[in-house]
């Protein structure tokens, strides 16, 4: 797929009208927000989604005559929510624990398992917080991804709570408050790891890509990297583990990254070191701009599901941001066929390391 392909959104019809769609943003074809659509049931004025993806849910929220705000994280989802949806619903990035408390009358979510349990537990208090008492909570999920663990936890915050529909190992649940929801414990964790004699300190959000320990993968990129790189570009830069080692060897730094819980831990560990934007793969940067490395440890994981559309993009997205003898270096799964893929664009592509994971490295034409 190209990158304009991917950067391209598209008019998807859904009950009731259309929503804008693109690769890389989440809802689509997804049983959990389709059964949430479709079973939940209007009551109060305000609402709330605050795992919208594309906006499947809040778009049924709207057509039953609700004011409905969306908070977002992932800056592909909000490209589309904000195509779709103009002033019609108020779209809005933002962290799921982080709502007016008392603020409206019902909230609904797609439970975010795959971002771990610590963050869907967080979601869950800030959907119980911004509910008035009375309102309620709409959640759905998989049985197989900790459905009746999560309905339970709801139920331990809110109160009352019933399962209203199932299909499959998907379940829909109606809560409703009857009690004040505790206060939002501290949500920053932090760990030190040691680079070239260096000591390191990261913090992290709940939710970013492997939180509380390097990724092997990452670690293995970091060993194959020369000790000049000149401008350098980090695309999927998560909390910032290939970037904040790389500061003593860039004459600058630049993290392109979906995921706002993921942007705000990368700042908090860059400063003023890099540049670190809120990024759909290269949509921040501007046209025409270059760098001398690239590195990236690229996404394959959708919302749970393999897709390699992404990652696609990531290698289209290095090949069109290098200069000219400007160098891509990449870590994967050793599975990932992500060889032919480098080939069909760059003059040179070699295997540099493998181990647990394989390190490529693909140059532009000098
Ligand atoms: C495998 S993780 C690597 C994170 C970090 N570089 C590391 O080594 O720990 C891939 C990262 O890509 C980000 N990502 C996923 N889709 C993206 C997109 N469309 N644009 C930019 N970043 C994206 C994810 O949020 C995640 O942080």
């Amino acid at each position: 797929m190209s990158l304009e392909t991917y950067h391209t959104l598209r008019k998807t019809p859904v009950k009731g009208g259309f929503l804008y769609t693109k690769p890389g943003a989440r809802g689509l074809n997804n049983p959990a927000y389709e059964l949430l659509a479709e079973a939940l049931e209007p009551h109060g004025q305000e609402a709330v989604d605050l795992n919208p993806g594309i906006g499947l849910v809040a778009h049924s929220l709207h057509q039953h005559g609700l004011n409905v705000r969306a908070i977002e994280t992932s800056r592909a989802s909000l490209r589309c929510l904000e195509a779709s949806f103009g002033s019609a619903v108020r779209v809005a990035r933002g962290l799921p624990w982080e709502t007016e408390p008392d603020s409206v009358d019902l909230v609904a979510m797609v439970l975010p398992a795959s971002r771990g349990t610590r963050y869907v537990e967080l979601s869950l208090l800030g959907a119980a917080r911004a509910l008035r008492v009375g309102g309620r909570l709409w959640i759905a999920g998989s049985k197989d991804k900790g459905f009746e663990h999560y309905f339970k936890m709801a139920q331990s915050l809110l109160g009352y709570g019933v399962l209203v529909r199932r299909n499959g190992a998907f379940r829909v649940a109606v809560l409703e408050k009857e009690q004040p929801a505790p206060e939002v414990p501290p949500v920053w964790q932090s760990f030190d790891w040691e680079f070239s004699g260096e000591a390191l300190h990261f913090s992290y959000l709940p939710g970013v890509f492997s939180g509380g320990q390097l990724d092997p993968g990452s670690a293995m990129l970091l060993l194959e990297l020369p000790h000049d790189l000149g401008r350098v570009l980090d695309i999927g830069g998560g909390y910032g583990a290939l970037s904040r080692p790389l500061v003593g060897r860039a004459q600058s730094l630049t993290l392109l990254e979906d995921d706002w819980v993921s942007v705000l831990s990368a700042q908090k560990n860059l400063g003023e070191l890099a540049t670190v934007l809120h990024s759909d793969v290269d949509e921040a940067l501007t046209e025409g701009q270059t760098f001398t490395t690239i590195v990236s440890n690229p996404p394959f994981h959708v919302g749970g599901l393999v897709v390699l559309e992404t990652a696609t993009a990531f290698i289209e997205a290095a090949y069109a941001r290098l200069e000219r003898g400007g160098k891509f270096y990449l870590v994967a799964n050793r599975f990932l066929p992500y060889e032919p893929l480098l080939e069909a664009r760059f003059a040179t592509v070699r295997t540099v390391a493998v181990k647990s994971h394989k390190v490529l490295m693909a140059q532009k034409l000098g």
